[in-house]
C-alpha cells in the first residue's frame, strides 16, 4: 500500500520504540516523514536502519517549548507544511506506581511529556492543517488511560486520560476544517524498553500468566500499533474522528 505518497508527516519521540515503528510504517507507504527525538544515541542507531532510510530525524526535546518552537521554525523554513501529526511522545518515566510515593515532581514530569508536549506540538502544527483544510492527528493514549494500570502510577493514567479527552475536543473543534483527531491506545507492547523491564521485573512464569490473560495469547508488537496509526492517518478514515482504538489483544475486556 502507498497511502501516504502526498503526505508530510511529523512523528514525535520517534527514534526508538513505537514512534520509530510508526515513522517507518508511514515512510514505507510513501510519506515524507520527519521524526523528532531528543536522544542522539537513539537517532544514530535509527539512521542505520534500512527501513528508516527516507526519514529525516531532528533533535528536539519535547519537554522544552523553546526547542519545539525552534525545530518547527527550522522545518517551516525548509518549506515543510505538515498534514499529519502523530503525538507519540509519552511514558510513565518509570516514576513510582504507588500513589502515595508519587511526588509533585513525578506528576509534573509525566504531565509535561505526555500532555504538554502533545498540546504544544499540536498548537504548532494545526496552522499547517488549517491552511490545507485537511489534517490527521493521531495521539498515543494507552490501555492505562482507559482502564488503569498494574504497572504505572496515577500520574501516567491521568496524563493518558487527558490526552484521550483532548482527542475528543480537538475532533469536535477542528472537524469542520477537514481535520480528524483520534487516539490509539496500546496495551503493553514489546518495545526494546518494555522487553528489558519485563525481563527484569517478572519471572518467566509470571510473564506466561500475564499472556494467559490476553485473549490473543501474545504480547503486542510495535507493528500492531503502527498499523492502527496508519489506519487513522489514511485518507479512507476521513469520516472517523474522536475515536479511541484499543490495541491490546482484547486484554481491556478482561482486566
Ligand atoms: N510501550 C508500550 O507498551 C506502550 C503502551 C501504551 C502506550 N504507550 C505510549 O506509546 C508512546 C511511545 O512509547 P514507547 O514505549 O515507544 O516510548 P519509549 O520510552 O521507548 O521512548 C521512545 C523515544 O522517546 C524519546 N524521548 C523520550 N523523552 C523525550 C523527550 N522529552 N523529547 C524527545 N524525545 C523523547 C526517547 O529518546 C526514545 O527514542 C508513549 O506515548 C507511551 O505512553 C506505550
Amino acid at each position: 500500500m502507498r497511502r501516504f505518497e502526498n503526505r508530510t508527516i511529523l512523528v514525535s519521540a520517534a527514534a526508538d520504540g513505537l514512534g520509530l515503528a510508526i515513522a517507518e510504517r508511514l515512510a514505507a507507504e510513501g510519506g515524507t516523514v520527519v521524526a523528532l527525538d531528543r536522544s542522539d544515541e537513539a537517532m544514530t542507531a535509527a539512521r542505520t536502519r534500512p527501513e528508516a532510510a527516507g526519514i529525516r530525524f531532528e533533535k528536539t526535546d519535547l519537554m522544552d517549548l523553546a526547542d519545539i518552537t525552534d525545530t518547527i521554525a527550522r522545518l517551516e523554513a525548509d518549506g515543510l507544511r505538515f498534514d499529519t501529526l502523530v503525538n507519540n511522545a509519552g511514558g510513565s518515566l518509570h516514576t513510582p506506581r504507588p500513589f502515595l510515593e508519587e511526588t509533585d515532581d513525578h506528576w509534573k514530569l509525566v504531565m509535561d511529556l505526555n500532555v504538554a508536549a502533545t498540546v504544544r506540538l499540536t498548537r504548532a502544527i494545526l496552522p499547517h492543517m488549517l491552511e490545507k483544510r485537511f489534517g490527521r492527528i493521531v495521539n498515543l493514549g494507552s490501555k492505562a488511560g482507559r482502564y488503569g494500570s498494574l504497572f504505572t502510577g496515577a500520574n501516567y493514567v491521568a496524563a493518558k486520560g487527558a490526552v484521550q479527552s483532548m482527542t475528543l475536543q480537538l475532533a469536535q473543534e477542528f472537524g469542520p476544517s477537514g481535520i480528524t483527531c483520534n487516539a490509539v491506545c496500546p496495551g503493553a507492547i514489546l518495545t526494546p524498553r518494555v522487553e528489558r523491564l519485563l525481563s527484569e521485573r517478572m519471572t518467566q512464569a509470571e510473564r506466561e500468566a500475564a499472556i494467559a490473560q490476553i485473549p490473543m495469547r501474545r504480547n503486542g508488537r510495535v507493528e500492531d500499533v503502527a498499523s492502527a496509526v496508519a489506519f487513522f492517518a489514511a485518507d479512507e478514515a476521513g469520516f472517523i474522528t474522536g475515536q479511541m482504538l484499543d490495541v491490546n489483544g482484547g486484554q481491556g475486556m478482561c482486566s
